[in-house]
């Protein structure tokens, strides 16, 4: 996604400049060219010679620099993205106000890149009308605005907004923006995730071995391609991915009526989640007491999710299923996705060592309805995640 892009970061005075450093070199390492243009609040908090290491590219600092004469404007014109993080009340309000008084806001007004801006300040500078009236006019005039998240502030703690959001997330919104318009963009994309847990007794719970990892993955690539997302996921210490939108759910039932509620409005259903397909017939109100001899627990079957949608499916809706097996993997998942009545089917073997389970890699075979097969070879989860956005993408033509 980055590879041969051209980005424009800027960087204002905040404590937050510290976070940009790591920005820019997170960016420069994925294969794009960013080129850093610091406001004279920012050489205050942090040097170019930091961001001329990791950018390996000069940094500019003046209009009036020898030798750059033409900058102002053949920056933003070059770009494919312009970042400017952290940007201050002071940015904003310059910004809004049409002003060119120093390199970066002129280089923001003769910009035609899409701009996005991660704003930072104290909490109560942020909640200021005039602040907000700033961005406001910035959002209209269609500039992208990512946070201010809520948190510790360098002043101390803070339940409002005002601490810039974390590089990683500023990453994940610039790839939704140069992703474009593409053919998940604006579909809505129903993603479940992890395991369920079904309760024997208020203590105890029979789970699976899912992490939530491989949902997760495609939650958090759907949304990078433009797609509002909906996870539902039982329990993972997986961290929420930017942008989408969590819905946690325990047991098996739960997940069901989650996807059923939003399965009218959703375009893309992907049940990637590994849900308990038993529960304890009857579960106790009360911790059951340790005793000799053991203890036999009688298990009724939970509901088939994606049997569960049959009758609530709409003819947009593309269905993908996971297979998880142990031996004869493709022909099994073949067998689930004419019983399920699914558009795609991703096929996993859980004994191939690297596949399956809690590890960060996967190795998948991809099956449609048209009986095209699909075989994705060891890679990462994000990859093996957008591999398969790929093939939705292709079966919805
Ligand atoms: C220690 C310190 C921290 C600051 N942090 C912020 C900040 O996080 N956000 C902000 O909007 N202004 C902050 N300011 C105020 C700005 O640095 C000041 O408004 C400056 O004029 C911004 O200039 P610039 O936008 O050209 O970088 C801070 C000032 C100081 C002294």
């Amino acid at each position: 996604m980055w590879r041969g892009r051209h980005v424009v970061l800027g960087v204002t005075g905040g404590i937050a400049a510290y976070k940009s450093v790591h920005l820019a070199r997170e960016l420069t390492q994925r294969g794009a060219t960013v080129d850093v243009v610091l406001s004279r609040g920012a050489t205050r908090f942090i040097g170019a010679p930091t961001f001329e290491a990791v950018t390996r590219r000069p940094v500019r600092t003046s209009l009036w620099e020898p030798g750059t004469a033409l900058e102002h404007i053949t920056l933003g014109e070059d770009a494919d993205l312009v970042i400017v993080a952290p940007a201050t009340a002071q940015l904003l309000a310059r910004a809004a106000a049409g002003m060119a008084d120093d390199l970066l806001t002129t280089m923001l007004l003769a910009a035609e890149a899409p701009v996005l801006v991660a704003p930072a300040m104290n909490d109560a500078m942020f909640a200021n009308g005039a602040t907000a009236a700033n961005l406001r006019r910035l959002v209209e005039r269609g500039w992208h605005v990512i946070g201010p998240a809520v948190g510790e502030l360098a002043e101390g703690p803070s339940n409002r907004p005002g601490r810039m959001e974390e590089p990683e997330a500023v990453i994940a919104h610039g790839e939704r923006l140069l992703a474009g318009e593409g053919p998940l963009h604006r579909l809505q994309v129903i993603v479940t995730a992890g395991p369920t847990r079904e309760m024997i007794d208020p203590i105890r719970v029979i789970t699976n071995r899912s992490s939530g990892k491989m949902g997760y993955r495609i939650a958090e690539a759907a949304w990078r391609r433009g797609a509002e997302v909906i996870l539902i996921s039982g329990p993972s210490s997986e961290p929420v991915p930017y942008g989408v939108r969590l819905l946690r759910v325990a047991s098996t039932a739960e997940m069901a009526e989650a996807v059923r509620a939003h399965l009218p409005t959703s375009d893309v259903l992907v049940m990637a989640a590994a849900p308990a397909d038993f529960r304890p017939r009857h579960p106790s109100a009360q911790k059951v007491p340790r005793r000799d001899g053991g203890l036999t627990l009688a298990l009724a079957g939970t509901e088939d999710i994606l049997l569960a949608t049959l009758p609530e499916r709409h003819h947009r809706l593309t269905v993908v299923g996971f297979a998880l097996e142990t031996g004869d993997a493709v022909e099994k998942g073949r067998a689930k996705l004419i019983r399920k009545q699914l558009d795609l089917i991703v096929i996993n073997d859980a004994l191939e060592p690297g596949a399956g389970f809690d590890v960060d890699t996967n190795a998948v075979t991809i099956l449609d309805s048209h009986g095209t097969l699909t075989p994705i070879s060891m890679r990462p989860k994000r990859e093996v995640a957008d591999a398969l956005l790929d093939a939705i993408e292709r079966y919805r033509g």
